[in-house]
C-alpha cells in the first residue's frame, strides 16, 4: 500500500487516500512513504495538514531526521519556538528535549520517566501553542507509552443538559513548578471552538487544569473530576508505544494526552517543537 515518495511529489495531487491511514481508533492516523529528511512539496503539506485537521493526531513512522530537520518540518505548519521552559546545551533553540537521561547528574530533558496526567501542552499559558511535535530518538524496552484523548468526541457525546452546565464556564490553568507560571493567573473556557474546523472540545485535563473560576471548590472539583471520568474513557483514547524513528504531531486543541511511566534503568530521548500562532482559546 505504501506509494514511493517520488509518486506524491507529482504536482498535480496527493491523494489523501494514497498515504493517510486512520488508525482506526478513536483518533489518529499514519502517514505512510513521507520522508522528512526531505522538503516537501506545497500539496504533500497541504494533505498532511488537511488530515491534522480530520484525526488530529498522525504518526510518522520510520524517520531518520536532524534537528534542522525536524524543525524544517515544524515550520510548514507555523511558526517553531523555543520552549517557553529554559534547558541547557540545546544547540537547536525551538528543540526542547523530554527524558530521563541525566548527564553529569542533572536531567537532559523534562518529565523524567514518571507517568503524566492527561493535559494539552502549555494550557498554563495565554496563548497555548496549537501543535507539538515529538520525535523518538532512544525508546525504552517497556512502559512510556503515549496516550491521546478526543475531546472533540468527548464533548459531541455529551448530553445537551450537560452541554448547557458548561456554556459560560472557564477553568484556571497552572504550571506545578510554579515560576513556570505568568505573573497573571490563565484561564481558558472549559469548551473551546477550533479555530480551522469549527468543532468544540473539552479543554480541561488534570495536570494542568486547577479549578473551575468562581465556583465553589467542592463543586469545582466534582465537576472536574466527573469531566475527567468522561474523557478518559477507552472509546475516546488511542495508544501509541514508541519505536525508534516515530514522530508523532499532535493538535493540541482537540486533544489531550498523557504518559506511562516507565523504568528509571532505561533510557528515553524525545525531542520535542511546538508551534504557536498568537492564538487565545475561545469558546
Ligand atoms: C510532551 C509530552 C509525552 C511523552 O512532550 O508534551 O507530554 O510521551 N510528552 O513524552
Ligand atoms: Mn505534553
Amino acid at each position: 500500500m505504501t506509494r514511493a515518495r517520488s509518486s506524491m511529489t507529482s504536482p498535480s495531487s496527493t491523494p489523501e487516500e494514497d498515504f493517510i491511514f486512520p488508525t482506526g481508533g478513536a483518533l489518529g492516523a499514519e502517514v505512510r512513504g513521507v520522508d522528512l529528511s526531505q522538503p516537501l512539496s506545497e500539496s504533500e503539506v497541504a494533505t498532511i495538514r488537511r488530515a491534522l485537521l480530520d484525526h488530529f493526531v498522525l504518526l510518522f513512522p520510520g524517520q531518520r531526521i536532524t534537528d534542522e530537520e525536524l524543525v524544517r518540518f515544524t515550520s510548514y505548519f507555523g511558526r517553531p519556538v523555543e520552549h517557553v521552559r529554559q534547558q541547557r546545551d540545546r544547540p537547536v533553540k525551538e528543540i526542547f528535549f523530554i527524558s530521563n537521561v541525566r548527564e553529569n547528574g542533572e536531567l537532559i530533558g523534562a518529565l523524567g520517566n514518571e507517568e503524566v496526567s492527561f493535559h494539552s501542552d502549555l494550557s498554563y499559558l495565554p496563548q497555548p501553542g496549537t501543535l507539538s511535535l515529538l520525535y523518538a530518538v532512544e525508546v525504552p524496552s517497556s512502559g512510556g507509552d503515549t496516550h491521546w484523548c478526543n475531546c472533540c468526541a468527548a464533548y459531541e457525546a455529551l448530553g445537551a443538559a450537560a452541554k448547557d452546565e458548561l456554556k459560560g464556564l472557564r477553568a484556571l490553568h497552572r504550571h506545578y513548578v510554579d515560576s513556570q507560571n505568568p505573573l497573571e493567573p490563565v484561564t481558558h473556557p472549559v469548551v473551546c471552538t477550533h479555530p480551522d474546523s469549527g468543532r468544540r472540545a473539552l479543554y480541561v485535563g488534570p495536570h494542568l487544569t486547577k479549578s473551575i473560576v468562581g465556583m465553589p471548590s467542592t463543586d469545582s472539583d466534582a465537576l472536574l473530576q466527573r469531566l475527567y471520568d468522561h474523557l478518559s474513557q477507552p472509546r475516546f483514547i488511542w495508544t501509541h508505544s514508541w519505536c525508534l524513528g516515530d514522530l508523532i504531531m499532535w493538535d493540541n486543541r482537540p486533544t489531550m494526552h498523557r504518559r506511562d511511566a516507565f523504568p528509571d534503568t532505561e533510557r528515553r530521548v524525545m525531542k520535542r517543537t511546538q508551534v504557536f500562532n498568537d492564538e487565545v482559546p475561545f469558546e
